[in-house]
């Protein structure tokens, strides 16, 4: 895309080729493939025991200008650990299956995390026909567009997962910084959303005169330096990023009327995360009340932070200790997968170090080594949960 990096965005033609392509990989291992109802892509082996699935995979959608790994490396290492397992030990015990989740980022439509909520049956009643992109495509015509029954959603819900583990980059500067070279996540932060509308009087910019406008963008400049400061003066681990601002009417010479912006809030303590939450809304009050404008402050979304299941985070320490190495204890501040499926299946994660802690850019990159480490902790982890006697 222009400026570089990735954007598969959920059901577009890049996604779809994606999709095809991890299809394709699947088959040739020798899976038995299929697409779910939402288009998660799945890959299976029976196992010789049957009972609940053991699975592992990420997502297969980017942000905009996103880089190569996120994502796709926990999809990559699925289909390589798999395989390579299949053909090293023949058939599991218990069933073991890849997933290229559909879409996690949110970016096309604001309903992130699509996919693994689909599995755990999480869709919100209404979600497809309420939902639009930024050209007002519902995400119901966006699925009939790929070949998907909106009316079928529920048809990818899954209550046979005994557990989830994905491979991820950290996103982060830990691991590549302070080492070790694999991390095992523990919790996953919780986020919240905050829609914040600033009004102000729109005017004309070359005759109302500095010190009588009601500036919105003005306020909301104001309230974003306010809002990093926030959680500056909390301390680590709490992140506040205001990433998305429009302006009305948006013209070169109109002084803004409106601003909109949303707070993406992050916390892996639930108390802290309502105290952050607060926190950033009394900022924005304030500063309205200062300016004279009028701000309005909804939440738009709420995901608790997540505890990952302790007893997979140790059949990751023991496969990575396999690979030589003694894993970290880590909180994710990033959003995962692993922290809906944690509702319906026993979840863990694995983290690899991410170069100079860059993400969601075009420069996410990870060494060569790190990525192949991380890939044999995932197998054996896989293999000690799915080849049992
Ligand atoms: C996704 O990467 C998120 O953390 O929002
Ligand atoms: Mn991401
Ligand atoms: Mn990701």
């Amino acid at each position: 895309m222009p400026g570089g990096g990735c954007y598969r965005a959920l059901y577009s033609p890049a996604w779809s080729a994606a999709s095809e392509l991890v299809a394709a990989w699947l088959k040739e291992a020798g899976l038995l493939v299929r697409r779910d109802a939402v288009g998660n892509v799945w890959g299976r082996v029976e196992g010789s025991r049957g009972g609940r699935a053991i699975v592992t995979g990420s997502h297969i959608d980017t942000v905009r200008g996103g880089g190569a790994l996120d994502g796709a490396l926990g999809v990559v290492a699925a289909v390589e650990a798999v395989a390579s397992l299949v053909a090293s030990y023949g058939r599991p015990t218990r069933i073991l299956e890849c997933v290229a989740i559909c879409e996690e980022e949110g970016s096309r439509f604001n309903t992130n995390l699509w996919g693994a909520r689909a599995i755990a049956d999480r869709i919100e009643p209404g979600e497809v026909e309420r939902v639009r992109d930024g050209d007002g495509t519902s995400l119901a015509d966006a699925m009939r567009a790929v070949g998907l029954d909106p009316a079928g959603v529920a048809g990818a819900v899954r209550r046979d997962i005994d557990a989830f583990l994905e491979l991820h980059i950290e996103q982060g500067p830990i691991l590549d910084e302070q080492g070790p070279r694999l991390g095992v996540v523990t919790a996953i932060a919780g986020t919240a959303h905050l829609e914040v509308t600033v009004r102000g009087q729109p005017d004309h910019a070359g005759a109302m005169a500095m010190t009588r406008r009601r500036d919105a963008l003005l306020g909301a400049s104001a309230m974003a330096l306010a809002i990093a400061e926030v959680a500056v003066r909390m301390g680590h681990p709490a992140v506040a990023t205001v990433g998305t601002i429009v302006v009305e009417p948006a013209q070169v010479n109109v002084v803004p009327g409106v601003a909109r912006f949303v707070i993406d809030a992050r916390h892996s303590d639930p108390a802290a995360r309502a105290d952050l939450v607060n926190e950033v809304t009394n900022a924005c009050k304030v500063i309205a009340r200062e300016r004279g404008l009028d701000v309005d402050v909804r939440a738009v979304r709420d995901r608790p932070p997540v505890r990952l299941d302790p007893r997979i985070a140790e059949v990751l320490r023991r496969a990575c200790a396999a690979a030589g190495v003694a894993p970290r204890d880590m909180t994710s501040g990033a959003g995962h997968d692993a922290q809906v499926l944690a509702a319906a299946a026993h979840a863990g994660m694995l983290f690899v170090p991410s170069i100079g802690g860059r993400s969601h850019c075009p420069d996410e990159a990870t060494a060569a080594e790190d990525v192949i480490l991380g890939a044999r902790a995932l197998a054996t982890a896989l293999r000690e949960l799915s080849y049992q006697s």
